[in-house]
Parts: structure tokens; sequence; C-alpha cells
């Protein structure tokens, strides 16, 4: 069975091409996307949709209101049922509304057992976001089985699709001890390929007046646990987690056992985590809040993704980072959630996108780029974050005529339908 996604007002496609608009955004309008075997087979204008798949039998459905005002039109021109043996075509009739790429939330931390709503409420009332609330939510997922761990983790996964997020990554570093870490890398990989081995999020308790021996352990028993079930290496390179020498021992050891670089920097003060992360040619160095004119320039330079988490700046009071000051360097950026108990514990990339665009600097085309194919390139992914022939069939339908509406109506859940390799998942 193919599908036929047809009457698409605005197809936001990620690849710029001659006769496209909205710059990196590549705009198709009035467009249909055809999927074939999880795949996107083809992107047209609707107008010249290929013959084959008009002649072929299929069904058409219609994908309810729509809030903007377009007319729900069933698109009659794909009707025939005059050619057999051609396989059936499902007709989704877009109403006029826009389509883009599924998100790609390339930071979470979503294996964890308990809440922070308390810390939470005290930083509201005026009290400082510190790294050493971790070990409280460590606590929490060592007391939890992983009966209770997964079904969080599937109610989280959930929530990611109906907001519109096709591809996630996911990490661990709430366990903190060999058995601990290795079953979160083991319960992340249940529901991501995108897996990545946080064992120095912070010092555990337990080891707080020995912090490199517990460097040492992770990146000895604590990484031969967890490399075979994750894709990357993670560090916190902060004040009260990490310093750059152990972070610097951390992503090597990870490197040395074939994991990829990520590396969590600059969040709390200005740092080495930037230049570090650069260095070691991470995918992605996350946060950035506070750069140096050598930070960004050094960014710009390099393959290094500049990963930005609105959601944490929301959630504990600080300033925002500079998004304007990373895109006119040069810098590729992309947005995510950090959905995490902590500092961000929101799963929703339209919300961060509002708050980009509202609060760091970004168009609603930049922020959209950054969702999407921002995600895909901090994950070194090619096959996502694009809808262009060939790529995974991951796509989000708005309830909206723009992908602007994304931050033009913020709060508002504009997702109406999500395809995750050609399956509708939400
Ligand atoms: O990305 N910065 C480090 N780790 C998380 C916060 C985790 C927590 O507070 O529980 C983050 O913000
Ligand atoms: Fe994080």
């Amino acid at each position: 069975m193919s599908t036929l996604i047809a009457n698409i007002g605005e197809l936001v496609t990620n690849e710029p091409a001659p006769g496209r608009d909205g710059g990196p955004l590549g705009i198709v309008r009035d467009a249909a996307v055809l999927i074939e075997h999880g795949r996107v087979a083809w992107v047209c204008r609707a107008a010249d949709a290929p013959a084959a798949t008009a002649a072929a039998p299929h069904r058409t459905v219609a994908t309810g209101g729509s809030a903007h005002g377009a007319p729900a039109v069933r698109d009659g021109s794909m009707n025939s049922d005059a050619t057999r043996g051609t396989s059936e075509v499902e007709v989704v009739d877009a109403g006029g509304r826009a389509v883009i790429p599924g998100f790609v939330d390339s930071h979470t931390h979503l294996v964890f057992g308990g809440d922070r709503a308390d810390e939470f409420s005290a930083r509201m009332a005026g009290r400082r976001y510190e790294a050493g609330g971790i070990r409280s939510t460590v606590a929490a997922t060592r007391a939890a089985s992983d009966d209770e761990l997964g079904a969080r983790l599937a109610g989280f996964v959930g929530e990611l699709h109906a907001q519109g997020t096709t591809t996630f990554e996911v990490k661990s570093g709430y366990g903190l001890s060999v058995a601990d870490e290795a079953r979160l890398v083991r319960l992340a990989g249940e529901v991501t390929d995108e897996v990545t081995f946080l064992g120095a999020h912070v010092v555990p308790a337990e080891y707080a007046d020995a912090p490199d021996a517990y460097v040492d352990l992770v990146v000895g028993e604590m990484l031969t646990a967890c490399a075979p079930h994750a894709r990357w290496v993670d560090a916190f390179c902060e004040r009260g987690a990490f310093t750059p020498e152990q972070s610097r021992r951390v992503l090597e050891a990870g490197a040395a056992a074939g994991l990829g670089i990520r590396l969590h920097g600059n969040q709390l003060g200005e740092g080495d985590g930037v230049r570090l992360a650069v260095e070691l040619s991470a995918a992605s160095v996350d946060h950035c809040t506070y750069l140096s004119a050598a930070d960004i320039a050094a960014l710009a330079t390099s393959a290094t993704v500049a990963t930005l988490l609105p959601g944490v700046e929301f959630s504990t009071r600080q300033p925002y980072p500079d998004a304007r000051r990373l895109l006119d360097a040069g810098v590729t950026v992309a947005l995510a959630s950090d959905c995490n108990p902590g500092s961000s514990f929101t799963s929703s990339m339209p919300f961060c996108i509002a708050v980009a665009v509202r609060d760091m600097g970004m168009t609603p085309a930049e922020a959209v780029w950054a969702s999407t194919a921002g995600g895909a390139a901090a994950l070194r992914r090619t096959d996502v974050g694009a809808i262009r022939p060939g790529a995974r069939a991951d796509l989000a339908l708005l309830d909206a005529p723009s992908h602007v509406h994304l931050a033009y109506r913020p709060g508002v859940p504009l997702v109406a339908r999500v395809w995750k390799e050609g399956e509708v998942i939400a």
C-alpha cells in the first residue's frame, strides 16, 4: 500500500531548489507527496502528480476539520478504478494545510524515576538551578523497577509522537552505577536507535569525595557494559559536574569504544565545553547558553552543531542563548527539548520553536529548520529531517496553513497527523 498526501497548501521539504521558496525550508506550494514502502517516493506540485498514481486503485481519506478555514476538499482527480494489478494508493486529503518533516529531537533524558516539581516550584520562588539536583533523580531512578521505567518511557514516547517528533535521542545518566546505567541504555534502546551513554552526568553521592575514581569507573567497567547498547557518548562539562579534563577522558574512551561524541557544555557559565567539543569533532555541543566570541568562531569553522535547548532557560530562569549571534556567524544550530525532570520537563518541539522565535532571535523558518534538519545534523543523520525522495517518510500534518503558526500560536496543539516510516503514529 502506498500513501499519497494530496492538497498540501505548504510543504516544507528542507530541500531548497529552483522554484521553491522559504530559503533553506525549500517550500513547495499546492504540493503532493507519495509514500511507498516507508520512504518518500516523490514530492511535486499537486498538478504534476504522476499519471501512474492517478491510474492506481485507491481510497480517499479525509483528515478532519481545518481550523484555519481552508476547505477540506476531497481530491477527485485521483479517482480511477480502471487499472487492475496496480497496488492500492491511499489518498489523504491535507485540506490545504501545511506539512513539515517530523521533528528530530536530538537531546532528551527520558529514562528516569520520580519528578522534581518541588524543585521547580522553589526555583520559581527564587532558588537557583544547580547540577546537584540530578542526584535526587538518580535516587528515584535506582529505586524504580525496569517495568516502571519502561512504562514511563513509553508514555513519553507517546507524547513525542503526538507532538510531531519522529526521531529522538535518549540519554542514560540517572543510574550512575554499572548496573543502573546498563539498564537505562538497554531500556532506551527499546524505543530508539539514538541512545547516548551519559555515565558522566554528575558524580554520584557515593563518590562525592573521589570524583576521579568515579571517572575511572565510567571509562572502565561502565563503558564496557553500556557501549554495546549505545551510539553516542556524552558528558556534562560544567562546574558542579565534570571538569574539561575529566570530560575529555570520558569522551576519548567512548570514541575508542566506537561511540560518537556529543557534549553538554556552557550551560551555567562560560567554560571549555565548546572548545573541547570542537577539538574532538563532536557531532554536537548542547546548551551553548554562555559563549565567548572565540567559542562562536570555533563553532563556525567546525562540523559541530550548536544544539540550543530553550526549555532549560524557560524552566531555570536563565538568560536564553543568543541564537541570532550563532546563525549570523554561520554556525549550524539545532533545537531540542532536553526533556528531563530537572531543567526542562517539556517534550514539545512546538513549544521550543515558539520560545526560540520569541526570545532567542530566530525567525520561524530558522526555528523549524533547526528542529528538523538541524536535529538530523546534530545526530549525523541524512535519512530524516527532510522530505525528499528516498528519505524516511516521517511527516507531520499541521492544523495550520503555514509552519509560521508553530511560533505564532504558542501552546495550541497544531499537529494533526504524524507519519513515521510511512505509518500513521498519531
Ligand atoms: O541537560 N545539564 C545536564 N543535564 C540535564 C539536567 C538534568 C537534571 O537537572 O536532572 C540538562 O539540562
Ligand atoms: Fe541534557
